[in-house]
């Protein structure tokens, strides 16, 4: 639990590396405005984990990516007065924590990360930084002692190994670091592509495929398309005990957006055309997001208001993370 024994302490990002879609708002950014008060949190834009794909780094428009994604957090109702929002790279020690965790974390550790090898298996060649990904996850947690990693599912492995990586740290050189836990969504925790049920939904592939994600930033008339046209079944008609991946996922994503179960759900729709649950999906999604982008596009107004913002909060984070990497550093005998 955190130092003062009342609230715990929370660490969670998101990359700027593509627009934000529904699947990072239910398995992430959700959960974090819902507990926002019962905890002491730390939301990060994580830039440089951003360019860990070389291919896709945008030096024109990284920043401005990240200032949005800062913005979106707000705008999903994350209280700036309450919250330490900041942007990775500025806050230096992060990057330098990841050097010492790096000097030792077993490089086998990393061969095994799931999405690594979902990553590097589709490119030709990889940069180091691809691999040591999760380890610059591992320093963004351990900087901040924290408890708590809300995250969506596919994020789960990189905790447990942030877990490890900590405790092997703690045994060989003395107790620095606090062991965190994952806390996943009871429901939004893996939202699949509109168009490939089969695939979780992805910012790299909405980039690429028109119809896979709805963001959160998209207009209305995109978005009707996007969940009009899912992918359901070959069948007309919604049979629950039938439903396969398209249909589970727009039952999921109704689930999470109204908090009703799946046997109410089942029943409503039991019998009755695709047609109806996607224009129910679409309701309950464009009422989620409409109030999203108003009050982003009141952020997205004052850039220089959002500076001054994450500039006060980057200087706030520095102090915290300078304590957790000076007993680091102490504890392997380098530093000043
Ligand atoms: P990223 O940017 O890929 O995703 C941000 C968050 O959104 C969740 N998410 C999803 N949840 C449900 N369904 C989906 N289809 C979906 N897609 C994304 C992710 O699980 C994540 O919680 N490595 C992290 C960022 C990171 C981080 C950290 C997270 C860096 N340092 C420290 C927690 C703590 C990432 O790439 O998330």
């Amino acid at each position: 639990m955190s130092e003062s024994g009342a609230r715990p302490r929370v660490f969670s990002g998101i990359q700027p590396s593509g627009d934000l879609h529904l699947g990072t708002y239910l398995g992430a950014l959700r959960q974090w405005v819902e507990h926002q008060h019962e905890r002491e949190n730390v939301f990060c834009v994580v830039d440089l984990h951003a360019i860990t794909v070389p291919e896709a780094i945008d030096p024109k428009g990284l920043k401005a990516k990240s200032r949005e994604v800062a913005a979106l957090y707000f705008a999903s109702g994350i209280d700036p007065d309450a919250n330490l929002v900041f942007v990775q790279s500025h806050v230096r020690e992060h990057a330098e924590l990841t050097w010492l965790l790096n000097c030792t974390t077993p490089l086998g550790w990393l061969h095994r990360m799931t999405q690594f090898k979902a990553k590097s298996d589709a490119r030709e060649s990889v940069s180091t930084g691809l691999l040591d990904y999760p380890v610059l996850q591992a320093a963004d947690i351990l900087l901040y002692d924290t408890d708590l990693v809300p995250v969506g599912e596919d994020q789960v492995q990189h905790v447990e190994l942030t877990r490890d990586i900590a405790q092997r740290f703690n045994h060989l050189f003395g107790e620095v670091f606090t062991l965190p836990d994952a806390t996943v969504p009871p429901s939004g925790a893996r939202v699949m592509g509109f168009d490939d049920p089969d695939a979780k939904m992805s910012k790299s592939v909405a980039q690429e495929r028109d119809r896979h994600a709805v963001n959160l930033l998209d207009d209305e008339s995109v978005i009707k398309k996007t969940v009009m046209s899912a992918v359901t079944d070959s069948g007309r008609e919604f049979r629950f005990e039938h439903a396969g991946a398209g249909v589970r996922n727009l039952l999921g994503v109704l689930r999470s957006l109204t908090g009703e179960s799946y046997e109410a759900l089942a029943d409503r729709y039991e019998g009755r055309g695709y047609g109806d649950l996607k224009k129910d999906v679409l309701e309950a999604i464009l009422e989620t997001v409409r109030p999203i982008r108003e009050r982003y596009e009141a952020y997205a107004a004052d850039p220089a208001e959002l500076d001054a913002i994450l500039a006060r909060n980057a200087d706030r984070a520095r102090e915290h993370a300078a304590r957790t990497l000076k007993r680091a550093q102490d504890a392997l005998g380098v530093g000043a």
